[in-house]
């Protein structure tokens, strides 16, 4: 990212989370309302575990807004952990002075779970690296920061970028696609957005959500977990964000990158992504139509997602996350033991979700949104919403007719000339 930046900081169960956002223009309309809206989103979801009935997340703007419009300035976010109050001295900033030493020896002497060091690693999270990368003799040090809770500052990231993409006509939502092996059926896809949205699992097809539910209760009473499929559609685009001509320029390498830094998110795929390694190219490529009377340039299929040699191509963008199951599990993983380096039954176990596809959609949107706001950034320029908005309208008026031809290049006598001959390699 170059134009917007952000960066969180915060543990699961320290005071709070906080998020600067930087390189966002003045005159932006925004408010810890807009911002509540997808915090919200991002914590509801059937499946999720006793963490979502604590936390009512709340970001308190704090600095690079004034009168409800932003200054151009860094936007400093801060979210508090309503849960931390349960963990004051486990999680206490300042160094323990000896009567906090004994106060926390004497909780674990009672069998107090929170203030127990954790050595026995569990399989699936980043506790066993993590502690032998900072060398760190216990693993809450690693997963206070390696939980998903800093998700919650990268939504309300999200939710800055998305107004200023709602600004420049750009929508971007998600849905859960898959739970568990059971799949949405396009056809019978009959939520509105905001039904899917208001539903348990924010899914589409409401058949197919019984029957993901169905799976998800099946995992819980086994003590188990499952994964799945979202989906990120982003409408509105502009042909031309992005670029081909260096790999760190291609928006589809930036959003693959965003979307898999999500913990828990194991592959991405854009469009008809992997599917398309098993058609041949005549079922994939999106046949192009034409440019129509509004100027805009129809393709007659969207497989690519949007996205053709790393620049959206004024179709949707259509982002896919694989979800893999929770890691822990309420019957947990036989793992070791960090000190010992000896084997132990059970890994530890601390209070989890059972399925987060629809919260993982919420924060891949965000992930999305931001990816995209500093996409738009780096083809508008400008300083204040204003500046950005009438460089944007020129250049989609600029693109919906014919482009200027060099006065040094032949007229094509039938049509355009032919474009290569031996592959492009
Ligand atoms: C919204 C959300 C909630 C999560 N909740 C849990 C949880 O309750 N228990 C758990 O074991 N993992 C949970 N995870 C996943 C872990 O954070 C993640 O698997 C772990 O940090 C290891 O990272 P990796 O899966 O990317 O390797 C959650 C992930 C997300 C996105």
């Amino acid at each position: 990212m170059g134009r917007l930046r952000f960066l969180t900081a915060g543990e699961s169960h320290g005071q709070g989370l906080g998020v600067i956002v930087e390189g966002l223009p003045a005159g932006l309309e925004l408010t810890a309302d807009d911002i509540a809206v997808d915090l919200a989103r991002r914590q509801r979801g059937y499946g999720r575990g006793a963490r979502q009935t604590i936390e009512r997340d709340r970001a308190e703007i704090v600095s690079g807004v004034r009168h409800g419009r932003t200054l151009g300035s860094p936007i400093l976010l801060t979210i508090p952990n309503r849960d931390h109050e349960h963990w004051t001295r486990v999680m206490q900033v300042e160094p323990l002075g000896p009567s906090e030493t004994a106060e926390l020896a004497a909780l674990v002497a009672s069998g107090d779970k929170r203030a127990t060091p954790v050595t026995r690693v569990r399989p699936g999270h980043a506790d066993l690296a993590g502690a032998l990368k900072y060398g760190f003799d216990d693993v809450r040090d690693v997963l206070e920061r390696a939980s998903a809770r800093e998700t919650t500052a990268r939504v309300a990231a999200g939710a800055i970028a998305r107004a200023l993409l709602r600004a420049c006509g750009i929508e971007v939502w998600s849905f859960t696609a898959e739970v568990g092996g059971v799949g949405i059926d396009p056809a019978h896809a009959s939520r509105s957005r905001e039904e899917a949205d208001a539903s348990p699992l924010r899914c589409p097809d409401p058949e197919a959500e019984a029957r993901m539910i169905a799976r998800i209760d099946e995992a819980r009473s086994a003590g188990d977990t499952v994964g799945g499929v979202f989906e990120v559609v982003a409408h509105g685009l502009p042909v031309g964000l992005g670029s081909y001509v260096h790999w760190d320029r291609r928006l589809d390498g930036a959003l693959a990158a965003a979307v898999m830094s999500i913990n828990i998110v194991k592959g991405v795929e854009l469009g008809l992504g992997f599917e398309q390694t098993r058609r041949f190219g005549s079922a994939v490529h999106d046949v192009i139509e034409g440019r129509d009377a509004g100027g805009r340039w129809i393709h007659r299929s969207n497989n690519a997602g949007g996205l053709t040699g790393g620049v959206t191509n004024g179709e949707p963008l259509v982002v896919r996350g694989a979800v893999k199951p929770i890691s822990t599990l309420a019957r947990p993983l036989p793992s070791a033991d960090l000190l010992t380096g000896q084997p132990v039954e059970q890994a530890h176990y601390e209070r989890s979700d059972i399925s987060v596809v629809p919260a993982a959609g919420v924060i891949a949107e965000a992930m999305v949104a931001l990816v995209l706001a500093d996409a738009v950034l780096d083809k508008t320029g400008g300083d204040s919403l204003p500046e950005v908005l009438d460089n944007l309208a020129r250049y989609r008026a600029r693109i919906a007719s014919a482009p200027d031809r060099r006065p040094d290049r032949p007229v094509p006598a039938g049509g355009e000339p032919e474009v290569g001959s031996g592959g492009d390699d």
